[in-house]
């Protein structure tokens, strides 16, 4: 008898399959059809911290020119569909009553402070966990990368002391050390918070604080992308959905962090069908998150990803996904290495 259900952060799942925060689970009535497909849980559509809205408005003017793409529409306005923070609630709290799987609520912001405060009427509200989905663009040529790191773990931080219900990080790939970072954002630690000057500034005393860690980390997020049109010589918008294509970033790190962050993994970006779901199980995810291929295929790519993984399960001889969780991954594996390996060797690939 294959079993597939999971937990993620301490929530109990019934399959490891989660809706990815889009519009598709941006109002209680798209939760609900989710819900209905199969997920294992929601995260819902997240609510945009005002000021990267406002930045966003002067793209809007192209999007136009990508109406063909349907619900993408609301990406390229910025992820779009800004909801006021009491609607938010509302969806929190209808999407609960809506549904028995367990609702992530997303939180977008890169500064913390009004934030935290906000997470905890999510809480309030029902959501059984928050993912906060942080992504500092580092475009300020004074700014040292280091106090970019910690502005992530400070609004973790800010957040976790808030809340009581597990928290869950989304980010990008786009960080210089990211073994550090991960460890510092996973692991409970004392430590002086060095970088962060006009956060120092308010810790008096300036000793070490227990910083919080996450409970779950979302592998990757995947950005607004730019590109040019060199017709009409403008900015235009570039693909919203990811390929399948696009999953071997997420498997390098999620093979890499496996049993070494301390807390649980998710994949996300590239994850299309039943076969990429195995193969970020194998590499360590605790559960992945959909999105681009709900757009492309329809919600009952849900089911089908589900009954894709229950049956490379059966030919596996796997009836629990904790018995190949991880089987893939560094810390597992016999040739460490060749999970670091970045450049193209003809001995090892056969090329050039
Ligand atoms: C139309 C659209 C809207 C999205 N809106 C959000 C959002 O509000 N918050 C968020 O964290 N990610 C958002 N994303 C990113 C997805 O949740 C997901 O991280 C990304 O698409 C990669 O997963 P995929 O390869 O399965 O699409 C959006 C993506 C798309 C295509």
């Amino acid at each position: 008898m294959i079993d597939i259900s999971t937990s993620y952060m301490g929530l109990p799942l019934k399959n490891p399959i989660v809706v990815a925060s889009s519009s598709l689970t941006g109002s209680v009535e798209g939760v609900r059809k989710c819900a209905e497909a199969g997920a294992g849980a929601i995260v819902l559509k997240s609510l945009f911290e005002e000021q990267i809205v406002a930045e966003t408005a002067s793209l809007s003017e192209h999007a136009d020119d990508y109406s063909g793409y349907g619900e993408a529409y609301d990406y390229l306005q910025g992820y779009g569909m800004e909801l006021g923070p009491q609607q938010y609630l509302d969806l929190v709290s209808g999407a609960k009553k809506a549904v028995a799987v367990p609702i992530i609520a997303s939180l977008n912001c890169d500064s913390g402070g009004r934030w935290a405060e906000y997470a905890a009427k999510l809480e309030l509200a029902g959501a059984d966990a928050i993912e906060l989905n942080v992504s500092i663009m580092p475009t300020n040529f004074k700014q040292e990368g280091h106090t970019i790191v910690d502005t992530y773990l400070r609004i973790l931080h800010e957040v976790k002391q808030k809340v009581n219900i597990p928290v869950a990080m989304k980010v990008g790939p786009y960080f210089t050390s990211f073994a550090n970072f991960v460890d510092r954002l996973t692991h409970d630690r004392a430590e002086a918070p060095a970088y962060s000057v006009g956060w120092l500034g308010k810790n008096k005393d300036h000793g070490k604080i227990t910083w919080k860690s996450a409970d779950g980390l979302v592998l990757f997020n995947r950005f607004y992308k730019l590109d040019i049109d060199i017709d009409n010589l403008k900015l235009v918008h570039g693909q919203p959905y990811s390929s399948p294509a696009e999953i071997n970033y997420s498997l390098r790190w999620l093979s890499l962090l496996a049993g070494k962050a301390g807390c649980d993994l998710a994949g996300n970006t590239g994850i299309h069908d039943g076969r990429d779901a195995v193969k970020a199980l194998l590499a360590g995810a605790k559960v992945v998150q959909i999105c681009s291929t709900l757009f492309l295929h329809g919600l009952e790519q849900i089911g089908i990803i589900e009954q894709q993984l229950k049956s490379w399960m059966e030919a596996h001889n796997y009836e629990k996904l904790c018995d190949f969780r991880g089987l893939l991954s560094q810390a597992k594996s016999d040739r460490p290495e060749d999970y670091e390996r970045l450049q193209y060797i003809k001995l090892f690939v056969g090329m050039e």
